[in-house]
Order: C-alpha cells, then sequence, then structure tokens
C-alpha cells in the first residue's frame, strides 16, 4: 500500500461527518455498546433508538438484564423482530452475571463465547467501549474495503472473507480506535451506500481502487447464481364469446400456490385434450402468443401463451371451485401469478 494513511483519513472524516449523538454513544459502557450493537443487528438506527431507550430504562445494568424474565425481555423486543437475538441477549447477561462477576470480558476470545456475540460485534464492543484494538468487518464494513481495495469474491467464501478480515486488520489504527470504528461504520451508512455511493464526499475517494476504475457497482461482489434449469410450460388462452378467460386455480403448495393461474401443460396437445374433459364446448385452437420468461428462485419458466375460442356460450365449466371465467377487461378482486395478469392485460 502507497504511503497515504488510512486510519487519518478516516477519523479526520469522522470529525466533521461522523454520527456523535446517538443514544448508545452518550455514558457509553459495554453494556449499553453490546445491546446497541445486537440491536442493530439487521435494523436501522431510528428503529432502534425508542427500543433502546425503553430497553435501558428496564434494564440499566447487565445485572438486571441476567435477573429478568425471558417474557419480559422478548415483551420488550416485541416489532424488533429476530427474536433469537433477544433470547441470546438474556442468555449472555445470565452466563456474564454469573460467571464474570457482572462484568463485561475484555478479550475477543472471551467474548466469542457468548451466544449471539460473533467476531464482529465483539470488536466493536471492545473497540467502542474498553479502546481495545480490535477491527470489525459488519455488513457497512465490508463494503467500504472491498471497494477500497477491490477485493474478488464473495464474502461469504472463506477465502474472500479472510482477506477482508486481514484488510480490516491492518487498516485498523493504534489510536482512537473507538472514533475510527464508529467513522468505520458511519462511513459505510452515509457515504459508500450500496446504491449511488457519494464518492465526491469520501475521505478516500483518490486511494479507492473500485472508485478509480469506475466500478464501484461491483463490489461487493454478490454470492455467484448457480446456473437455473429451464422448463417449459403452455399456458391456455381459452376464450367464450363473452370474451371472457377461463382460470383455473393453482394447488395451495408450490409455484404460485393458491393463485389464479391459466390452465397449463408441459405439452401443448396434452393442453387442449385436458381441458376438452373440463369445459363442455368446442375448442377452437387459435395462434399462439410470442414466448416469454419468468424466473423462479430455483428455474427459469419459458411460457409459451396459445390462444384457443369456445363456442357455444356460455361454456359451463367442471367445478369444484377449481375453475372460473374472467373478463380481462374488468378486472375482478382474485389473486393472480404477475407473469399471468401480465398476459390478461395483453389481450
Ligand atoms: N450500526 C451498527 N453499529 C452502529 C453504531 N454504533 N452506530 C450506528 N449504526 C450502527
Amino acid at each position: 500500500m502507497s504511503d497515504f494513511n488510512f486510519g487519518a483519513a478516516v477519523l479526520g472524516w469522522f470529525q466533521l461527518h461522523g454520527r456523535k449523538n446517538l443514544p448508545w454513544q452518550q455514558h457509553i459502557s459495554p453494556y449499553r455498546v453490546w445491546v446497541s450493537e445486537i440491536m442493530l443487528q439487521q435494523t436501522q438506527v431510528a428503529t432502534v433508538i425508542p427500543y433502546f431507550e425503553r430497553f435501558m430504562q428496564a434494564y440499566p445494568t447487565v445485572r438486571e438484564l441476567a435477573d429478568a424474565s425471558e417474557d419480559d425481555v422478548l415483551h420488550l423486543w416485541t416489532g424488533l423482530g429476530y427474536y433469537a437475538r433477544a433470547r441470546n441477549l438474556h442468555k449472555s447477561a445470565k452466563i456474564i452475571a454469573s460467571e464474570h462477576h457482572g462484568r463485561f470480558p475484555g478479550t475477543l476470545e472471551a467474548l466469542e463465547q457468548l451466544p449471539g456475540i460473533g467476531r464482529s460485534t465483539a470488536g466493536a464492543i471492545l473497540s467502542l467501549s474498553m479502546q481495545v484494538r480490535a477491527p470489525i468487518l459488519d455488513g457497512n464494513v465490508k463494503r467500504v474495503l472491498s471497494r477500497f481495495q477491490a477485493v474478488e469474491g464473495w464474502s461469504g467464501q472463506s477465502r474472500t472473507l479472510k482477506k477482508l478480515w486481514q484488510l480490516a486488520e491492518n487498516l485498523t489504527p493504534q489510536q482512537q480506535v473507538a472514533e475510527y470504528t464508529q467513522a468505520m461504520m458511519d462511513l459505510g451508512a452515509t457515504v459508500c451506500t450500496r446504491t449511488k455511493p457519494r464518492c465526491p464526499d469520501c475521505p478516500l475517494q483518490l486511494h479507492c481502487v473500485a472508485h478509480a476504475t469506475n466500478c464501484t457497482d461491483q463490489y461487493p461482489q454478490p454470492k455467484p447464481r448457480k446456473t437455473l434449469p429451464t422448463k417449459t410450460a403452455y399456458f391456455l388462452l381459452l376464450q367464450n364469446p363473452a370474451g371472457e378467460v377461463l382460470l383455473q386455480k393453482r394447488p395451495s403448495q408450490g409455484i404460485w400456490g393458491g393463485l389464479w393461474s391459466l390452465p397449463q401443460h408441459e405439452d401443448s396437445q396434452q393442453l387442449l385434450v385436458q381441458l376438452a374433459e373440463s369445459v363442455q364446448g368446442d375448442i377452437e385452437p387459435g395462434k399462439n402468443l410470442p414466448e416469454r420468461r419468468h424466473t423462479f428462485s430455483h428455474f427459469h419458466l419459458v411460457m409459451h401463451p396459445q390462444l384457443a375460442h369456445l363456442h357455444r356460450s356460455p361454456g359451463q365449466v367442471m367445478d369444484g371451485g377449481q375453475w372460473r371465467w374472467y373478463h380481462p377487461r374488468k378486472p375482478q378482486g382474485i389473486g393472480l401469478a404477475a407473469p399471468i395478469k401480465n398476459l390478461l392485460d395483453e389481450l
């Protein structure tokens, strides 16, 4: 690396632009920092603030948290989500009270033994509340560092994660570790954002590899996508003389479960054969519409829509609540699969 002083640049930025008035930045203690860090996992600062205030009112110290009932702790957590966080917080408080005399352990190894505390949270507690030099690597910091050095790969892969931790470790300064840690979080949250990063406001801009190569949008690299299998299906748009289209309800399990869709088959001939049994009337095949694709989490679906007309109106439909006629120009309040809705809108 060049003689660029990363830590000094980040600290200089923090003095001017970092957040300094958050509730957990007042009356700093390991307990307050710990609770805030757990609440801030997967949750926005603005959402966390009132929960944090109520939590500190109810349990001002780790001993009071340890003595609470799990029900009461969960009750205070209601609405924050990811309740395992609250259960782990409570379990850890009990361990700290009983095995550490109510004091937070001062090493990474000991903190990481506690339920719900991973390496990054342990680093945040040590650096923010005990002035111990320990790197963090939460989502925000991963983004900053992977752009800064154009780190290849997905952080779910151990090789990439190791590189990022190594970088985090090397870049953490010896002094002012609390300010530095907060600065890295703030930089990721407010400047080096996932979309539309504000590079002109960034203290790292001139030394950031992703910025220099104009590819901030390519870092951090996402989880590699598996190549998905492709399935083909024919969809029948059977119209009666009233202009209504026949819909079929999907089974409650599986793709589009419980939604209304079109009669569908993997075989275009079978589609008509199957339908002739369900509908009383003569079906006259019409033209095929252009194919379209829809991607599900685990396969691509190539959809072939086929038009057909039913003579002798109104067509009686075998029942069971599985079939209905639907007029595309008079939408009814029913659950339609989105690609099917698009098809009907084109008619
Ligand atoms: N997200 C995680 N930790 C945070 C902190 N200390 N301040 C603001 N946002 C955060």
